[in-house]
């Protein structure tokens, strides 16, 4: 990528798009409704955590070697048995379908991933049903985010809907059965999800059709109870061998922070462990998710460990594979690049990621991810 970055640059090609997130971001303020760009850009409480996330990888810094003719790169990585280019992903993201001009974001995500081989972790929560976008993955595997309802049968059906359309994972997410403390979109009056603009996945699924006589927009009062109804389910521990016995796909658990629950989800069975803070978006006064990352990947013991929160730049993805990730994901950097340019617009802002983070292991004398993992690769500034 950097090669063509660099020779559309030198040739005075310039980009359509920001190379750095703060300037994408900002452009982006222009490209969403006010309240849109609320419910993306903002996180829980007075989003200090969502500030911290990012601040935090400022306190890592990677220790470069010389000498070892890091000519050639391999971002290669394996996650479930599944070969994969890069160890980037695109994390889910709910209302990503709304983030597009015309609403059909979650396909132009899956097109984006189609484009890169970067895979898209599909949200439960999708203006397009989750077979509609799977099938424009192309040859790049996708994974199904599980917000996982209250009925059992409920929770099945998607899973099983998710089994025949060519998903490769099942990542369940733990830390939005109930919506966080979110002071800016309370001021705006908008969670767009409950107002039925992303629930495809539900009102097309045969056993949410059995139970419900209309779909939850018509009232928006009743939606936001309706929505507590379908998906308040705190899942506990003991919840862990149904999960396990309702697939053979891979199952990856959405939320971890602490080693002790990434032990308890390997002694369960699970094949990955995603350690994330839901970009600050659902808990405010946490700590950053990456300081939480060396601790869950020692707990881990070897088991594949997913990280996002707070990734910016092509630097926070080798700080955060150098810290034992062994795949990185990004929520909204590409949701700006969606919100700006579409498909191209989200293909633009993985390339510069990847691009980035290949340079970094040019230079620093990374050739591979293995010898980013060996000791003294990064340091505690
Ligand atoms: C999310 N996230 C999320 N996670 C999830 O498991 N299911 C979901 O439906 C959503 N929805 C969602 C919507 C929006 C607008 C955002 C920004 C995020 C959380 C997401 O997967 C990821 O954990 C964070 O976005 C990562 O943090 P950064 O990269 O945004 O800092």
């Amino acid at each position: 990528y950097q090669n063509e970055i660099y020779i559309d640059g030198l040739s005075g090609v310039l980009p359509a798009l920001p190379m750095e997130f703060q300037e994408l971001e900002a452009r982006a303020q222009a490209a969403l409704s006010p309240s849109l760009l609320s419910y993306v850009a903002g996180g829980a409480g007075d989003e200090s955590t969502q500030r911290a996330n990012v601040a935090a990888f400022l306190r890592w810094g990677l220790v470069p070697r010389m000498m070892v003719g890091a000519a050639r790169r391999d971002m290669s990585v394996n996650l479930f048995g599944t070969s994969l280019p890069s160890p980037l992903f695109m994390a889910p993201v709910g209302v990503i379908g709304l983030c597009a001009q015309d609403g059909r974001g979650d396909l132009a995500t899956a097109r984006a991933a189609a484009r890169t081989g970067v895979p898209m972790v599909a949200s439960t929560l999708s203006v397009d049903p989750l077979e509609e976008v799977a099938a424009e993955f192309g040859e790049t595997p996708g994974f199904f985010s599980l917000y996982t309802p209250t009925d059992r049968e409920l929770a099945e059906s998607l899973v099983r809907r998710a089994e025949t359309a060519g998903f490769k994972g099942i990542v369940v997410t733990l830390d939005t059965w109930i919506t966080g403390w979110r002071p800016r979109d309370l001021g705006t009056g908008n969670f767009p999800q409950l107002r039925g603009h992303c629930l495809a996945n539900y009102t097309s699924d045969p056993v949410f059709r059995a139970r419900l006589a209309k779909a939850p927009e018509e009232d928006v009062r009743a939606a936001v109870l309706e929505w507590a109804r379908i998906f308040g389910n705190p899942l506990t521990w003991d919840d862990l061998s149904w999960l396990r016995s309702i697939t053979d796909l891979p199952l990856v658990l959405k939320g971890i922070c602490h080693p002790e629950d990434a032990r308890r989800a390997r002694d369960g069975g699970m094949d990955g462990i995603y350690c994330s803070n839901h970009g600050g978006r659902q808990a405010n006064g946490g700590l950053p998710a990456v300081e939480a990352l060396p601790g869950v990947v020692e707990a881990a013991d070897g088991l594949p460990v997913l990280f996002d929160s707070g990734v910016r730049s092509g630097a926070d993805v080798v700080k955060a594979l150098a810290l034992g990730a062994t795949a990185v994901g990004v929520g909204r950097p590409y949701a700006y690049g969606l919100a700006l340019g579409g498909t191209q617009g989200i293909v633009h802002v993985l390339r510069s990621l990847l691009a980035e983070a290949d340079l970094i292991m040019a230079v620093d004398g990374y050739p591979a991810l293995k010898d980013l993992r060996a000791d003294g690769a990064i340091r505690r500034l």
